[in-house]
């Protein structure tokens, strides 16, 4: 029976059992308790645990799941896959564990002809947590089981929690036996790969708290009501259905593995170590394909540093089967080919998931070449000392030299039979955190201290914001600071922070500058410099005392320089249209990850694996610039987060929203962002925007940059005058400019290259000259000679070559020569196969006459050059290289 037959069959049956078909969560839910989806239950967790009441009280689902810990069985085992598919039914409040077993039973022992799975009801047994006598109970009364196939275990295995805090409760498994073939009998607590277990029905009923994963937490109570949650594994089903020895050869994994196969021109099967290589990269590529689906990427921590890893195993176990090409791209094809029935979408985002996949790959491509050598050194000398352990600074080393993962460190050293010290390893990591740590520490000095503004704070109060409504208030001085803390006054050429009671100036957040503007009082002027929020609440202006004198309490007029304003607004809501564009043009993924604005320019860094072209940057302008034509209303509102979430208003990763929330609209859906920013009234207000860059700041981030308003105006003009003068200069009319530049560029390399064959040609006549003027030095043909001025180390290099061979290989041949180009005085020298059976090398020549030059060198035995700087020391470094000839190989003394 396929896979998909087989999910099809579990939804169905439950279906007409009144549940309804939920859609699988993303792996990446947001729980914050998980770094991903581990069970079917999770996306009703609160309905579990009474947080919320659930819209109904069956459901079915064939839920996405990826499990890590157990990593290291995938492959070496029958049964572990890190991605899975979970089918499940689920009961809140309603049905409970005779329904449950009876539902299970019959579903699986149901004749395949009759909608089931088809299992014989005689290789069945089930285990039951210790004291669970009831649930022993109904296996015997509802299915009918043999006491002796009802086995008992403790809470490490029949107990269920998500791991984390949260529901849980007894569970009971039900395994099949695979026959002696496969293991000892005496049931699943005796052999877990001849029983094998395929599926769990938790008796969700308690609340658990923090503790250990499987055992030693406390149980904090009962749950509001008596849940049913259960998981069927789909692959160990298919598995056994399918008569196939493990999950990775069953219908969906196998492709890939064949796809290897000819990949690695390797068979699978052969019952070697080559047989886990294959399965490890079957199950990871599904893994990693289904993981970048759901928005994954990868990364150093987290969940990124998961699919680093996951993606890293595929390309090494790759080549461990003898394959050195690229292959990340057709093994992504093959999981798309396998999964896309269930999941479409990996066909029409095939494209962004195999580029992640890609790009993963050339990189670790290159960090393994430069890596394997280092760590082949490492294992090489470990083992010449007769040791059998890899130092931790070792790994150390390859960790932060080479990006070498601690687990492939591990896993190359285990296959060259060595052990790692991981504990060195981890003190060490732990050491340059710390280190970094610190310096980030020192980094801060010269600011206050967060406390002295909490004290300002609780002292004052907090500073109201007025520059929404108006660009001048009148305010009073509450506080003022210096470098040591509070001040009572502020004298004329000051620089001090000051805090007000009411304030128009917009302090640097969410992505916008600070404003500029003036505060004046009586005979006192202060220009506005920085606006900053240390704390919440608090608004602090670094202002320099332009005149006068200022006192705690003045009475002062707050005007922001409205010219400032109006561009910062410009650039604000310039921003907020530049992100809607890309979104309509790139779709929706292309989500902003930070941003920077002020009057007349922006950033904005947004998701996105490549470049972008020049016809789609010109696509993603004219959106922006039509939008602005449009006029489109920009309204800010109030509302709380649901609300927000639900017109669809963008919250940015990394931002954190209080109870009330400000969204700001441009165009209604159009653009919807959270944001506390300062914005025009109407999107024509924003100008001309112009894109001005597109460049990558991280991997998987894109930044762009614009210029805007007037700023956007002068830069199109100066893009006009540009092409005017460079028109005029090449002569003919702006259609014919472009195509004017590209001849005379095509021609000017041409000549170039033609030069470049002229001097060679040049130089290369002096050779035989110079040849001619070999002088035999204790046997040896040595020419020794200074070169024409404005000959350069290229050219030295092909010069001394070339005499060496007029000079023949009977007898030792060495040739230096010295130049003078370009201020520096470049050498080269060249010694035939002859001389270096002497044990005159070219490397020993430089090397002695560099220092004669204040020069440097260094080179092969056959070939060496370098440069110095000293003009006046060649004749010197001449008689140098011919003392060291003279020498025969020994360095003259
Ligand atoms: N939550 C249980 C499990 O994951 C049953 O679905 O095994």
């Amino acid at each position: 029976m396929k896979t998909a037959e087989i999910r099809r069959r579990f939804l169905d049956y439950f279906q007409h059992r009144d549940h309804v078909v939920r859609p699988s969560a993303s792996l990446i839910l947001d729980d914050p308790t998980l770094l991903f989806v581990n069970a079917g239950m999770v996306q009703f967790k609160p309905y579990l645990l009474g947080q919320e009441t659930p819209p109904f009280t069956r459901a079915t689902t064939i839920q996405k799941v990826l499990r890590t810990e157990d990593i290291e069985e995938v492959g070496a085992d029958a049964r572990h896959n890190t991605f899975f598919e979970m089918a499940g039914n689920f009961s809140f409040g309603d049905y409970y564990k005779e329904q449950a077993i009876a539902f299970a039973w019959e579903l699986i022992t149901s004749p395949q002809d009759r909608g089931g799975y088809g299992f014989d009801p005689g290789s069945i047994w089930v285990t039951v947590y210790l004291d669970d006598d009831e649930a022993a109970g109904l296996w015997q009364s509802v299915a009918g089981l043999p006491e002796e196939r009802i086995q008992r275990r403790g809470m490490k295995d029949n107990y269920w929690s998500m791991g984390v805090p949260g529901p849980c409760g007894p569970d009971s498994e039900i395994w099949i036996d695979r026959g002696p073939d496969y293991g000892p009998d005496g049931g699943p607590i005796v052999d877990e790969d001849r029983f094998l277990e395929i599926w769990n029905l938790v008796f969700m009923e308690q609340e658990r708290g923090a503790g250990g994963a499987k055992e030693d937490y406390p149980i904090l109570g009962p749950l509001p009501a008596k849940n049913i949650d259960t998981g069927m594994g789909i692959e160990r089903v298919a598995c056994l259905l399918q008569g196939v020895d493990n999950v990775y050869e069953s219908d969906l994994l196998v492709p890939t593995i064949a796809l290897t196969e000819q990949l690695t021109g390797r068979a699978y099967g052969a019952r070697s170590v080559d047989d886990v290589r294959f399965r490890v990269i079957a199950d990871h590529a599904r893994s990693a394909v289904m993981l970048i689906a759901d928005g994954v990427t990868p990364g150093n921590t987290g969940r990124g540093y998961v699919l680093r890893r996951l993606l890293r195993r595929i390309i090494r176990n790759a080549r461990l089967l003898g394959c050195e090409d690229p292959v990340m791209r057709q093994i992504s094809g093959a999981v798309r080919d396998a999964m896309s029935p269930s999941y479409p979408e990996l066909v029409t985002d095939f494209d962004r998931i195999a580029g992640y996949a890609e790009r993963e790959e050339e990189a670790f491509r290159r960090t393994l070449a430069s890596g394997t050598t280092i760590f082949d050194q490492a294992a090489a000398a470990t083992r010449d000392r007769g040791g059998t352990t890899l130092s931790g600074e070792q790994a150390f080393r390859l960790h932060d030299t080479y990006g070498f993962p601690i687990e492939l460190t591990l896993e190359m050293a285990g296959e060259h039979g060595l052990a790692v010290d991981e504990t060195g390893f981890r003190s060490l990591m732990a050491e340059q955190r710390r280190k970094a740590q610190a310096d980030a520490a020192a980094n801060k000095g010269g600011h206050l201290d967060l406390s002295a503004y909490r004290d300002v704070l609780d002292e004052v109060g907090a500073s109201v914001f007025r520059g929404y409504e108006e660009l001048q208030s009148e305010a009073s001085v509450r506080a003022i600071l210096g470098a040591e803390g509070r001040l009572a006054e502020a004298g004329e050429g000051e620089i001090v922070k000051v805090v007000l009671d009411r304030t128009p100036f917009y302090a640097e957040s969410g992505g916008q500058d600070s404003d500029a503007g003036r505060i004046a009082g009586d005979g006192v002027e202060l220009e506005v410099l920085d606006v900053q929020r240390p704390v919440k609440g608090l608004i602090v202006h670094d202002v320099r005392v332009t005149k006068g004198e200022l006192v705690t309490g003045a009475a002062v007029h707050a005007e922001v320089d409205g010219e400032w304003r109006l561009g910062a607004c410009q650039a604000h809501s310039g921003t907020h249209v530049v992100h809607a564009a890309l979104r309509e043009v790139l779709g929706p993924t292309a989500l902003q990850s930070g941003s920077y604005n002020k009057p007349g320019y922006l950033r904005l860094d947004f998701a996105w694996p490549s470049g972008l072209s020049a016809g789609t940057l010109s696509e993603v302008e004219e959106v922006v610039n039509l939008a602005v034509r449009r006029d489109l209303p920009v309204r800010a509102l109030y509302t709380d987060m649901p609300g927000a979430k639900e017109m669809g208003a963008l919250a940015l990763f990394g931002e954190t929203y209080a109870d009330e929330v400000r969204v700001v609209e441009i165009g209604g859906p159009w653009s919807r962002e959270l944001c506390g920013g300062t914005h025009v009234a109407g999107s024509a207000q924003i100008g001309p925007l112009a894109l001005t860059g597109e460049f990558s700041v991280a991997a998987g981030v894109r930044r762009v940059e614009a210029v805007v308003g007037i700023d956007a105006f002068r830069f199109l003009a100066a893009e006009r005058a540009l092409a005017s003068a460079l028109t005029r200069e090449i002569g003919g009319t702006r259609d014919t400019a472009l195509d004017r530049v590209r001849e005379t560029v095509r021609r000017l390399r041409a000549a170039e290259k033609e030069l470049a064959r002229l001097r060679t040609r040049q130089v290369l006549a002096g050779a035989g000259e110079l040849a001619g003027g070999a002088r035999d030095v204790n046997g040896v043909a040595f020419v020794g000679a200074r070169v024409p001025d404005g000959i350069g180390g290229g050219e030295l290099r092909t010069l001394v070559n070339n005499v060496r061979g007029r000079l023949g290989a009977d007898r030792p041949a060495v040739v230096v020569l010295v130049g003078t180009a370009d201020g520096k005085v470049p050498f080269a020298a060249a010694a035939n196969d002859a001389a270096r059976d002497r044990g005159i090398t070219a490397g020993a020549v430089v090397a002695a006459l560099a220092p004669a030059v204040a020069g440097r060198g260094g080179g092969k035995d056959d070939l060496a050059q370098g440069s110095g700087t000293d003009r006046e020391g060649v004749a010197a470094a001449l008689a140098a290289a011919e003392r060291q000839v003279a020498a025969g190989g020994i360095a003259p003394v």
